[in-house]
């Protein structure tokens, strides 16, 4: 087992343990006397590994909720109906919240921790690729607001975050894929080798399930899971030490986390528009609104193409950077292409959280592993893409 560590000047504010077997979780969380869980629903009813925790925790007499995780339903009233369910079970400010699901489970679950008596202790048990390698890790927590992605919520450190990489066999290809755009970020912004390296391997995954009749296609991807299980906990420790350093680096986002948002800003306008015009997105067959994985997808190539624009004047289309993270992308299994125009996700760049006095944060990459802050107006960046 990895033990990963973000710091905040010499004190470790968080740990990451990666390859963790689920067994010793137990040993994890006995140095909290109470602790409190909160499991996606989803979750519970479809992975093994989560009914393990499930069954640890009945063992231990501790207390659980269940929550539908979906993008609709991350908002205050699930924050709220969190903080009521810890209330009416006695939570004190001693009190440990253990969250097991995806990015948007923990999310709201690190947020209502955050200001439950003006704060108590959480941790993640984190069951998507995406939230292993990101939304579990770094302390960003939040909710949606009127459509407007993520504009309410604090940063706050959980106390661990425990990966376990064997919780993923039972992932739905579609999201497992959405949290491999993630991954892939996290590899664009500080390369190492293992770009290349995780195309490589998400490439020969999809190899095997593509064109799958739909009966075995799900066996076929958790038996894929499980035979690349190396591969991806490899992948995975990279990710989160990328990611871990940045954040030891800037906690609080005042400069190099920023690079953490690389595509972002086209992902949430992509979202918020995908969700206002009720978009459907086709993928596997399953017919669904985009995912933000597969949003942020969208976005690295974005960026990729404004990138190309503000450093090399390259007004073709596809531009070389474009091009090369399209066609990565995509042997990966995600949809590159953008469905909406640029000109439409204006009004809502403009509201972004990175925006400033007119003059958006965007990300640029100078290449593989080399990606710059860049402010531009919305408008500078519409005229640059169109
Ligand atoms: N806090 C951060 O720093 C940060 C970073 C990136 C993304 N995010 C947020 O994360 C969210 C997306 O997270 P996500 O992709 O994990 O979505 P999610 O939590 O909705 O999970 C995706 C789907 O997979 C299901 N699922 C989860 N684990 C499973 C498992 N092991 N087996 C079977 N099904 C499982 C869920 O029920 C859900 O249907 C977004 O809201 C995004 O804004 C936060």
């Amino acid at each position: 087992m990895d033990e990963i560590l973000i710091r905040s000047g010499e004190k470790v504010v968080s740990r990451v343990f990666v390859d963790a077997g689920i067994e010793a979780l137990e040993s994890c969380i006995d140095a909290f006397p109470h602790v409190y869980a909160v499991m996606d629903a989803n979750v519970a009813m479809n992975c093994p590994v989560a009914m393990q925790v499930a069954q640890i925790m009945n063992r231990r007499n501790v207390p659980g909720k269940l929550v539908e995780a979906s993008e609709q339903t991350k908002t205050m009233d699930t924050v709220m109906e969190i903080c009521t369910w810890l209330l009416d079970n006695g939570a004190d400010r001693d009190a440990l919240v253990l969250a097991i699901g995806g990015g948007i489970t923990s999310d709201m679950v690190g947020f209502a921790s955050s200001i439950y008596k003006r704060g108590v202790r959480f941790a993640y048990v984190p069951t998507t690729l995406l939230a292993q390698v990101d939304a579990a890790v770094g302390g960003k927590t939040g909710v949606n607001l009127d459509k407007y992605k993520n504009i309410l919520g604090v940063i706050r450190q959980p106390e661990f975050t425990y990966i376990c990489p064997q919780v993923l066999e039972s992932l739905p290809h579609r999201d497992f894929i959405s949290g491999a755009a993630e991954m892939l970020k996290t590899f664009i912004i500080r390369d190492q080798g293992y770009y290349q390296r995780a195309v490589a391997v998400l490439s020969e995954m999809k190899k095997g399930y593509a064109g799958l009749p739909e009966e075995s296609a799900d066996e076929y991807w958790s038996d894929c899971i499980a035979a690349y299980s190396q591969e991806l906990t490899d992948l995975i420790a990279a990710a989160v030490r990328v990611k871990a350093g940045v954040v030891t680096r800037d906690q609080h986002e005042r400069g190099e986390r920023r690079k953490l948002n690389l595509g972002h800003t086209f992902a949430h306008a992509i979202e918020t528009i995908a969700q206002r015009s009720d978009y459907v997105h086709s993928v596997d067959g399953v017919q669904a609104c985009i995912a933000h994985g597969e949003a942020v997808a969208m976005g690295l190539v974005l960026a990729a193409r404004l990138s190309d624009r503000v450093f090399h004047g390259d007004m073709d289309t596809p531009t070389a950077l474009e091009a090369k993270v399209s066609a990565d992308l995509s042997d990966c299994g995600l949809c590159p292409d953008c469905p909406f125009p640029v000109d439409e996700m204006a009004e809502i760049m403009s509201k972004d959280k990175k925006a400033e006095g007119g003059r958006v944060h965007f990300v640029l990459i100078r290449e593989i592993g080399d990606v710059v802050l860049y402010d531009l107006t919305v408008e500078e960046v519409c005229r640059l893409l169109a």
